[in-house]
């Protein structure tokens, strides 16, 4: 396999490495928008130079962002290249149409690196939805957040105090708002139900709660009832539609979620004969989630289908209207709890936040006394 490699940052300059000890696979050529030196492949500063390359088969694509990574993506498959990215905003936007530009120049596009980063979550949801009929996705699936909740959990420390040491530390961003505010998490649910479920999502239809409301009073609340703060995703089936949503969610200790903590991912998939199955892994960092893209230029090398498998995608609205639970609200230092669908929820915290900018809306495993 001959890649055309587009980005030397964290994720691309690790899978050139390990590429280094791959025997068929060679980065002939990188993009870049500077100058490197002691690289064994050609660098190049013009896009074209990879496009107009007849020996390279596969483009990597690890710039991030949606341009111009999606120009370069939806070129390169347009030029019967294949496309490896770990790239999540690019694919949620545009899925249903890179996919169908794959299907059409009969080459393959994989992303298993953009949900679940270096855990191998989108292709066990393909293979699990080839022969069950899968109920439901759902997990803890930001690094930064978790790591942020961990801590606020284990040390009572403040949030504005740990997203400075989260920044410090690199795993949260100068500018966070897609991380605390779950949009990332939003992202990362679209990709796994449109899996899942064959369906395609647009991701504006997801109601997504993050975590920058959250305050150390309310950790300790959660504590003293035996509860632990995450920040989930579900999407699930009920009668003929789907429901999806991202917010705080309270999880007894002594479960798996409640105890995945720091920088680490828990994804689970539950299916009608599978039963539950669960995943644990870094949801980011370089060589894990530059692995997941090396092991999708394999599944290429190997004779993959065009996507994870094949599909007749319906475009798919949000219906959140269905099923009730247990939410907790909190609004001017004062907690409620109500059992409403989640669409209600969302809505009932949408009046909140006109009298109480910081209301709170968090998923219960249960009622619980306030
Ligand atoms: N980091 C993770 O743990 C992680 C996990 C899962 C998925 N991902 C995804 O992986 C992708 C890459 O993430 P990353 O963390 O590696 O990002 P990063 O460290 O910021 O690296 C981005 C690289 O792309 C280069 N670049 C940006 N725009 C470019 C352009 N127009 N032309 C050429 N090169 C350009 C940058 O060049 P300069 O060096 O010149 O700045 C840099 O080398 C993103 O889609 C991200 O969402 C990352």
């Amino acid at each position: 396999m001959n890649i055309g490699l587009l980005g030397f940052g964290t994720i691309g300059s690790s899978f050139y490495r390990l590429t280094l000890n791959q025997e068929g696979f060679c980065v002939k050529t990188l993009l870049s928008r500077r100058e490197r030196e002691g690289l064994s492949c050609q660098v190049v500063y013009s896009f074209d130079e990879i496009l107009n390359d007849p020996e390279i088969d596969t483009v990597v694509e690890l710039i991030g962002g949606m341009h111009p990574a999606f120009d370069y993506i939806y070129a390169a498959l347009n030029a019967k290249k294949h496309v490896v990215t770990a790239n999540k905003m690019v694919v949620c936007a545009h899925y249903k149409e890179l996919i169908s530009l794959a299907e059409q120049n009969g080459v393959c596009l994989r992303c298993t690196a953009a949900a679940g980063g270096g855990i191998p979550w989108l292709p066990s949801i393909n293979r699990a939805a080839a022969m069950d009929r899968l109920d439901a996705v759902e997990g803890i699936l930001n690094g930064t957040t978790n790591y942020m909740l961990s801590e606020m959990t284990a040390r009572g420390a403040d949030y504005s105090e740990l997203l400075r040491e989260a920044q410090e530390l690199g795993y949260a961003e100068a500018d966070p708002t897609d991380d605390v505010e779950g949009f990332d998490t939003r992202r990362k649910l679209v990709l796994s139900a449109n899996l899942a479920f064959d369906i395609s999502v647009n991701e504006q239809d997801v109601p997504c709660e993050g975590i920058s409301t959250l305050s150390s009073e309310d950790i300790a609340w959660a504590k003293e009832r035996n509860l632990v703060f995450k920040l989930s995703a579900r999407a699930e089936r009920h009668g003929s539609g789907i429901s999806a949503y991202v917010c705080p969610t309270l999880f007894p200790s002594a479960t798996t979620e409640a105890q995945t903590n720091d920088i680490y991912n828990l994804v689970s998939l539950y299916a009608e004969h599978i039963g539950k199955q669960s995943f644990f892994g870094a949801g980011a960092g370089d060589y894990p989630t530059a692995s997941n893209v090396l092991a999708d230029c394999m599944e290429i090398k190997r004779g993959c289908p065009p996507f994870y498998n094949d599909h007749s995608l319906d475009d798919c609205g949000i219906d959140n209207a269905g099923t009730e639970g247990p939410w907790l609200f909190r609004a001017n230092g004062t907690y409620t709890v109500r059992c409403l669908s989640v669409a209600n929820a969302f809505y009932v915290l949408s009046k909140l936040r006109g009298i109480d900018s910081t209301a709170l809306l968090a998923k219960l495993p249960y009622t619980v006394e306030v």
